[in-house]
């Protein structure tokens, strides 16, 4: 019985690929996009990309094969990956006519059963355009600067906790994950500039509710689900699926926010100075018609959801490399004890140390948060390559971060050493050269991807960086456990450093 089962099995799985055969190489054949090179089984099946992005290995497979073919890279029948960092303003223009592609489907938000876009997810400009708008200014430098005060309260609370744990009594001496602590520091200062009230991730040094395991499975699924995105019909967005087979959802995060919403609005004196809650439930009236209640919520879980596990992993990398570089750690220990900092520090004295912003740019230039093509339609202008090669209407393009940061053209040959100095003019540099490397050097910044759909929440980032590290370094002596040990990196959408483990001391003269 179970014999005759298998051999139909094999039967229909032959008769499949017979079929399937002349339709792939027809499409092969017609491709428009055939001349561009790239791994064979990646002409005809997008499996080729899924399994790259589901072994986590694409990373590093998209940067040998630029290495390999060039600026270009067929990496799906319909896909070519680009590394040329001169046609990021054309790509990503602010103009926005290369729209996002199918990818984005995938983190659309699940609601009774529809799917639900959102700033982030959407692919179309006309709606972006309409719900960005009311919420531009709250994510503008100036309102974050009002908000200063509660990264302030989270701040202390973090530094009180680590000197709790692992500085004094019998804890002293104790070695912890900073990672850890980075993203349980950064989940509750989102939530307090959200709603002006942290979620207790410091307090209880654990992840409340496992949002953070949960977040970081959904953006691992968005990561290879997103390479065939009708898988996701099957998976996740599957009514038929039932526990312990159901994928999770963000709806936790979207009933927290929903939650916190209900309550500001019966009792509006919850209100510490003017979070983003309040700015967002302004929207309501002044944008009549366009912004409702769900839409406030789900500006609310897009900033729990994008504002939370990037920073922390633009902190925790920072600290990494920063620890694994003793002459840049001096440096800005340095720079840091000289500036005589208040307590916590304030963003306007930190943006303005030299050093420290150097090392907030090389960071982030050496371990951009996000670790995927951010995929793009070709609009029916088509795209021409600087070689002169044309990509052809509907074709997906996109660039990874983390090729772009590793363009020798623009950051020289040592592009994978941490070196801060790049970012500053150099003995015997004039200022016309140097700004003019800077210049090349800023516009090929693609961390937080670029143009139309740049990271609305940039200047939080940059507050929070600049608050954290200078006052962490400044406070505290931090060194690595055991110099010798390498973290660990899990790759996705994000890219997670893990076991960064550290020692930490009050530094002198701080009581
Ligand atoms: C180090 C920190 C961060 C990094 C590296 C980062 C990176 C990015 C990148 C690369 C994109 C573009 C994605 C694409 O084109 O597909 C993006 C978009 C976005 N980010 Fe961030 N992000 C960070 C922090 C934040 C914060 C703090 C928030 C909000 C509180 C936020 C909210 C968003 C939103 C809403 C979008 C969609 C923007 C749009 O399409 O108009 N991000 N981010």
């Amino acid at each position: 019985m179970a014999s005759s089962f298998l051999s139909l099995l094999l039967k229909a799985a032959i008769l499949g690929a017979v079929l399937l055969l002349p339709r792939l190489l027809w499409n092969y054949l017609t491709s428009p996009i055939k001349d561009i090179p790239g791994p064979f089984l990646a002409k005809f099946t997008n499996f080729w990309r899924l399994y790259s992005h589901w072994a986590r290995t694409h990373i590093e497979s998209q940067r040998e094969l630029h290495e390999k073919y060039g600026s270009a890279v067929r990496i799906g029948p319909n896909c070519v990956s680009i590394s040329d960092p001169s046609l990021i303003s054309k790509i990503y223009s602010t103009r926005g006519e290369f729209v996002k592609s199918d990818l984005y489907r995938v983190a659309d938000a699940h609601n009774d059963g529809k799917l639900v876009e959102s700033i982030f997810s959407t692919r179309s400009n006309a709606f972006h355009s309409m719900y960005i708008k009311p919420v531009q200014k709250s994510f503008a430098i100036g309102s974050i600067l009002k908000m200063e005060p509660l990264v302030d309260s989270t701040l202390e609370s973090l530094c009180e906790h680590i000197e709790e744990r692992f500085i004094e009594g019998a804890n002293a001496g104790t070695s912890f994950d900073i990672a850890s602590w980075a993203h349980l520091y950064t989940w509750d200062v989102i939530s307090e500039l959200t709603f002006s009230k942290k979620m207790g991730f410091l307090e209880t040094g654990a992840d409340v509710e496992g949002y953070i395991a949960t977040n970081k499975f959904l953006m691992g699924y968005f990561n290879w689900v997103g390479q065939l995105p009708s898988l996701d019909q099957w998976l996740a967005n599957n009514p038929l699926l039932f526990s312990p087979f159901k994928y999770p959802t963000f709806s936790g995060i979207a009933g927290i926010c929903a939650q916190r919403m209900v309550e500001r609005i019966q009792n509006p004196a919850q209100a510490k100075h003017d979070d983003f809650l309040n700015l967002f439930l302004q929207t309501k009236t002044d944008y009549p018609g366009i912004v409702r209640d769900e839409d406030i919520v789900g500006y609310l879980s897009l900033n729990l959801l994008g504002g939370a596990d990037t920073i922390a992993i633009a902190l925790s990398a920072l600290v990494y490399h920063l620890l694994r570089n003793p002459a840049a750690h001096i440096r800005l220990v340095t720079e840091l004890t000289t500036a005589g900092l208040a307590f916590p520090a304030s963003y306007a004295v930190t943006s303005r140390l030299p050093y420290l912003s150097a090392v907030i740019s090389e960071s982030i230039r050496m371990h951009p948060s996000i670790g995927h093509i951010l995929e793009r339609v070709v609009p029916a202008t088509g795209l021409e390559l600087r070689d002169g090669r044309k990509i052809a209407p509907g074709t997906i393009v996109g660039m990874n971060p983390w090729i772009v940061a590793r363009s020798t053209e623009v950051y020289g040959e040592d592009v994978d050493t941490f070196r801060p100095e790049r970012w500053l003019q150099g003995e015997g540099e004039s200022v016309e050269v140097y700004e003019a490397r800077v210049t090349k050097m800023r516009n090929t910044e693609f961390a937080f991807g670029a143009g139309r759909r740049v990271c609305t929440g940039k200047p939080i980032a940059m507050v929070e960086l600049h608050k954290a590290v200078a006052t962490l370094f400044g406070r505290f002596e931090i060194e690595l456990d055991d110099p010798k040990t390498q973290w660990e990196l899990t790759k996705g959408w994000f890219v997670f450093p893990t076991k960064i483990m550290v020692k930490v001391r009050k530094a002198k003269g701080r009581t």
